[in-house]
């Protein structure tokens, strides 16, 4: 590693209208280095990192870069320098294909001014085989999924040949084998000397790929640490600034009744004959690698999405489900992976994204009891711990964690009787973590129905009392007890047994 400072922070401030979100922040990251960047959430990252890249500006402070002070007006300034982005949140164009977002705004053009596309696809092309995807360049963004989408946004980063590249968690939604991809080009990065901020809740692979750690809490920077030095309690107390135990809440010791059983259901080309049962009682797992089809079996029984056949029985009545609001009548409610597209609505504020699934239930005649609003969404503002001045708050201003978990208070506030939540601890921080898994499980004690899509092992592993693996739009084992474990699980979801 080369000792020089690629970028040097100094007291760098900013507050929002009821938030002091960073205050007096310093630290350097050098040359080559992968530098990781944690906290709780809310704790400030997402907002020091689009300070570093010219989305925001700081109130105070200063920016250093290869020893050159740099203010940044906007995210042209940054990409200037040689500093790139990707975002927490996707943010693509869904309708453009994955070249013309990759290149969008400096679209290659030939002599005649016209977009001179088989340059743009040869180079999309090129970026996409050292990820080692498959993908051709003129698929469509609304035709990849969330994983995919995550790839084209960090190789849009790296197509600017930065010197920094700032990553915000960016394997939340990737694979194992996407992530170990990630990670080569993360290698081949630092050897060329590009240095590179690396924001992630998963502690276990800042300590495989990052080389120091620097902390924040509540918009405080606490100190950076070389990796070697620290185990991953030690970081998590430092973050949290307390010792805290991460445990899983214990598993059900009693069934009851079927609940929800799903007989044969398909849809042609995605997803063929899914049968399954749950029981009250019981938290129910799916798993798998990311593409086997779990999210669509899910929104095809929500009725979210068409199925060609099959039935659908509430404890033991059949019951039709034709379109999502028959599924919410039926109390069925399904929480989406893709929070920002399908989740919330960004430009609303907190308590009417807690309400918008039971308005009904709040309206007076034909006008909503604004005082029941502002109760039932302060109530689960408390429950879940979301970390804003006020329900009032634009759900878009609110960090990555906390909005998950408006969604969540969202789904909870419907009372639902059957509770499918896809991927539930994205981007949630260990603290967190404990306690949506121990609500899950509180929520099944009372006797509601939780059905949990998880591509994390080690959450299946820690909270299901029976997991569902598919591949490939079959079920290809249910596993229960001692079968609870890697080996298995991973065997059905490759489909070698
Ligand atoms: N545009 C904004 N307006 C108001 N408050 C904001 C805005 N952006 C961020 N905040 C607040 O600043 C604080 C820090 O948020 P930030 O997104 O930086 O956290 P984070 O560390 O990235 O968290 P997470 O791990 O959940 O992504 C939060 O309290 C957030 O609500
Ligand atoms: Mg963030």
């Amino acid at each position: 590693m080369d000792n020089k400072a690629r970028l040097k922070l100094e007291h760098i401030t900013k507050e929002f209208p009821g938030t002091k979100a960073l205050s007096n922040v310093g630290f350097d990251v050098m040359k080559g280095e992968v530098h990781a960047l944690v906290g709780e959430n809310g704790a400030g990252k997402s907002t020091l990192v689009s300070i570093i890249a010219g989305v925001q500006q700081p109130d105070e402070g200063q920016m250093f870069f290869d020893g050159v002070e740099i203010v940044h007006h906007s995210t042209l300034d940054a990409q200037k320098v040689g500093i790139g982005l990707v975002h927490q949140e996707l943010s693509l164009c869904s309708h453009l294909n994955i070249g013309e977002n990759i290149f969008l705004g400096r679209l290659p053009k030939n002599m005649l001014g016209v977009i001179d596309y088989e340059k743009l696809y040869f180079e999309s092309k090129k970026l996409l085989e050292m990820f080692n995807s498959d993908l051709a360049p003129t698929e469509k963004i609304s035709d990849l999924n969330v994983a995919q989408r995550q790839m084209v946004e960090i190789l849009k980063a790296l197509s600017y040949n930065c010197k920094l590249l700032i990553l915000d968690e960016p394997t939340s939604s990737l694979t194992d084998r996407e992530t170990k991809e990630l990670f080569k080009i993360i290698r081949q990065l630092k050897d060329k000397g590009t240095s590179i901020i690396y924001i992630s809740h998963r502690l276990a692979e800042i300590q495989e790929i990052c080389d120091r750690i620097s902390v924040l809490r509540d918009g405080h920077y606490i100190k950076t640490v070389n990796v070697k030095d620290v185990d991953v309690n030690q970081v998590v107390n430092m973050m949290v600034g307390r010792n805290i135990e991460f445990l899983y809440p214990p598993k059900s010791t009693q069934v009851a009744e079927e609940l929800l059983r799903v007989e044969n259901v398909t849809s042609k080309g995605i997803f063929e004959n899914i049968n399954f049962s749950l029981y009250q009682g019981e938290i129910l797992g799916f798993s798998g690698l990311v593409g086997a089809g779990r999210t669509e079996v899910m929104k095809a029984i929500c009725g979210i999405d068409k199925k060609n056949k099959g039935e659908i029985y509430f404890k033991k009545n059949k019951i039709e489900i034709k379109d999502y609001k028959q599924a919410i009548e039926h109390g069925i409610v399904y929480m989406t992976e893709d929070r920002k597209h399908e989740g919330l609505f960004l430009h609303m504020n907190i308590k009417h994204n807690i309400t918008a699934a039971v308005l009904r239930k709040l309206s007076k005649s034909i006008t909503l009891d604004a005082k029941k609003e502002e109760d039932l969404s302060s109530e689960y503002v408390k429950i879940l711990d979301i970390k804003t001045p006020s329900v009032n708050q634009e759900c878009g201003s609110l960090s990555g964690g906390n909005q998950q978990k408006v969604l969540f208070a969202k789904w909870l506030a419907a009372k639902p009787k059957i509770l499918i939540v896809d991927e539930p601890t994205r981007g949630i921080d260990v603290n967190v973590k404990t306690e949506i898994y121990k609500l899950l499980r509180k929520l099944s004690n009372d006797g509601i129905g939780v059905i949990v899509i998880t591509s994390e092992l080690p959450e299946a592993i820690g909270i299901c009392d029976r997991v569902v693996v598919m591949h490939e739009g079959v079920i290809t084992g249910i596993v229960q007890g001692e079968q609870i474990n890697e080996q298995c699980i991973m065997k059905y979801a490759a489909n070698v047994c």
